[in-house]
């Protein structure tokens, strides 16, 4: 069906918010660069850069040492607590740090599956990225079986009647991304949240690439575990975990003896990244200032970080519309996932797509050397392009939008590809 070219207007202020971001300036053979390659991590604004060689200069020690520095350390972790509660919508106890996503769910997997045992189920997703889908399977060491659900390969969204008959009373967890990171699908986490609930399972949710697109609620969700990635919303390359207090205290993490058994700190192992989590209070501080400035009126942090998301997700869903429309007139070219106008509050601006004569990694690679930086593979969303039998010829070339990006740069971008799918 034709549809008309997207007008997009928005009420942030780009040039102030782009203004921020000091990797902006960069240029490729005399082209701007676009970073188009944000669901692989985001660029950070200058507060983030502040915040991370201020505390190198200023609290740089370990934790609960009897001197200054060491309590300015503790103070810093303390404070990223509670911007990450307020990014979650949860109490500061529920949030532990960590490397990654991937090293936070390989902790989480392996304390759960230490109450488990053969018979039990867990649930996982072929939409997932492999870092919500290989750490669970290694439970299958314990005998634990690993269901998975499938997904439509028309519109890239998880088959839930597939998924309603994998659930059963032997099931034990529920993994689940809230959105597919390679194609931008947002899945009915809570929805999926009930159903996991109703059998007596747990529900641990991705919320890596929903991030920095969404407002994310725990409390709403009624999620037990739920992880990101700070460097996927605009601040340093962490991790972060959100669990329930009663799940952080019962279940038993491997660790050290000498580690605290504290909660969420038992969680934690080894000296953290200091200088970046004082990075990520910057962070989730950046997104609470865009936020204020639409809404002056509000009255906390966590108030001015959904007037944030309010606009950030009504802006991004116009300029993805305007994406996808240019891409319907490239001929040739295949987009995978939703690409209905009227859907488009079911994913994310997170495109893959493929066209004639051209291999994903090529495509990358004359993009970039016009100052497009995309990905292309199958980013670990492996059983994904498997499925779609892309995975042997290179996976997907993806585009990824962000508040940040400008209708300039979409038409930018759509002008480059039509001028090298021509060439
Ligand atoms: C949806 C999704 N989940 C998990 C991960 C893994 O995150 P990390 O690199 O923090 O381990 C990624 C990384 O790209 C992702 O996009």
């Amino acid at each position: 069906m034709p549809t008309t070219e997207q007008e997009v207007t928005t009420s942030l202020d780009l040039a102030a918010i782009r203004a921020q971001f000091p990797s902006f300036a960069e240029t490729v053979n005399g082209h701007p660069a676009a970073y188009l390659d944000g669901p692989g991590g985001t660029q950070v604004p200058q507060r983030v850069i502040d915040a991370i060689s201020d505390y190198l200069k200023h609290a740089n020690a370990n934790t609960c040492g009897a001197y200054l520095t060491s309590r300015r350390t503790n103070e810093t972790i303390a404070a990223a607590r509670v911007a990450m509660a307020d990014f979650f919508g949860c109490d500061s106890d529920e949030v532990a740090f960590g490397f990654n996503m991937t090293s936070l769910t390989y902790a989480m997997s392996r304390a759960i599956g230490r109450e488990l045992k053969p018979g039990d189920e867990v649930v996982v997703t072929l939409l997932d990225h492999d870092a919500n889908f290989s750490p669970w399977m290694a439970l299958e060491e314990r005998g634990v079986t690993v269901r998975r659900v499938a997904f439509r390969p028309a519109d890239c969204t998880l088959d839930m009647e597939d998924l309603a008959s994998k659930i059963n009373n032997r099931t034990r967890l529920v993994a689940v991304g809230y959105a597919s990171n390679a194609v931008g699908t947002i899945n009915p986490v809570k929805k999926i949240v009930h159903m996991a609930h109703a059998v007596g399972a747990l529900a641990y949710v991705d919320a890596v690439h929903y991030a920095p697109h969404g407002p994310i609620d725990v409390r709403d969700l009624d999620c037990d575990f739920l992880v990101c990635s700070s460097y996927k919303f605009f601040g340093p390359h962490m991790g972060v975990l959100y669990g329930k207090r009663e799940h952080l205290t019962r279940l038993q993490p491997y660790k050290l003896r000498a580690n605290t058994n504290e909660s969420p700190a038992r969680w934690e192992w080894g000296t953290l990244n200091h200088e970046c989590i004082a990075g990520i209070t910057a962070c989730v501080d950046y997104i609470a200032e865009v936020g204020r400035g639409l809404k002056p009126s509000v009255n906390s942090r966590r108030a001015a970080i959904l007037a944030a998301y309010e606009e950030f997700v009504r802006y991004e869903r116009a300029l993805c519309e305007r994406l996808l429309h240019g891409l319907r007139g490239l001929a040739g070219v295949k987009v995978y996932g939703i690409t209905d106008p009227a859907r488009m509050a079911e994913r994310c601006p997170t495109i893959a797509l493929r066209a004639p004569g051209h291999t994903p990694l090529e495509l990358a690679t004359k993009l970039g050397d016009r100052g497009f930086f995309t990905w292309d593979g199958n980013y670990y969303a492996l059983n994904l392009t498997e499925q779609l039998d892309v995975e042997k010829d290179g996976g997907f070339l993806r585009i990824g939008l962000f508040h940040y990006d400008t209708v300039e740069e979409v038409d930018r971008l759509l002008a480059a590809l039509r001028e090298i799918l021509a060439a």
